[in-house]
């Protein structure tokens, strides 16, 4: 026992010395002021059900795996609002390509994100800030 304990110290502190630290995040960033991980992971469950739910754009989802969708979702705007998240999914021309998705479809999932938000009662403050992030990849989304 005296010759194993000083050797299982030293597994378990190179273990925490391994352990990657977790990028700093800013307490005011949007990320912490929308509530964090749960609160996003709850954003985009309403937004997939909104989206589901909406027989305007559904159709284009029926081969998508939401399972990853939602991971993918809640990545990106973990990231973009300032969390410690890396988006690891595909750019958003890659993502929509062959789609050839409208400005009428887009106005209509940006349509479903709100309903979503507000049925989850996000501040419209912050859902002005959340939007002001997404709006800008119009053109990334729309004709690809
Ligand atoms: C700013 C608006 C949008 C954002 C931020 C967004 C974000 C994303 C993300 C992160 C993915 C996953 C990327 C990947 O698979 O690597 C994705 C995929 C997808 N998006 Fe969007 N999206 C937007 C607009 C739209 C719109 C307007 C539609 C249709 C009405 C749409 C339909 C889809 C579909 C069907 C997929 C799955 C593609 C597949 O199954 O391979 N997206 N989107």
């Amino acid at each position: 026992m005296k010759t194993l304990l000083p050797s299982l110290l030293a597994v378990l502190l190179t273990a925490c010395a391994a352990t990657p630290q977790k990028p700093a995040v800013d307490k005011n960033s949007l990320y912490q002021r929308l509530g964090g991980m749960p609160a996003i992971e709850t954003v985009v469950d309403a937004s997939i059900r909104h989206i589901h739910g909406d027989l305007r754009i559904n159709i284009f989802f029926e081969n998508t795996d939401i399972p990853d969708l939602r991971r993918l979702l809640v990545e990106q705007i973990c990231a973009a609002a300032g969390g410690p998240c890396t988006y690891t999914g595909r750019s958003m021309e890659e993502a929509h390509s062959g789609m050839n998705l409208t400005d009428k479809d887009f106005d209509i999932f940006v349509e479903d994100l709100i309903a979503a938000m507000n049925e989850v009662q996000v501040p419209a403050p912050l859902q002005q800030e959340l939007l002001a992030l997404f709006g800008p990849m119009r053109p990334q989304v729309v004709g690809q």
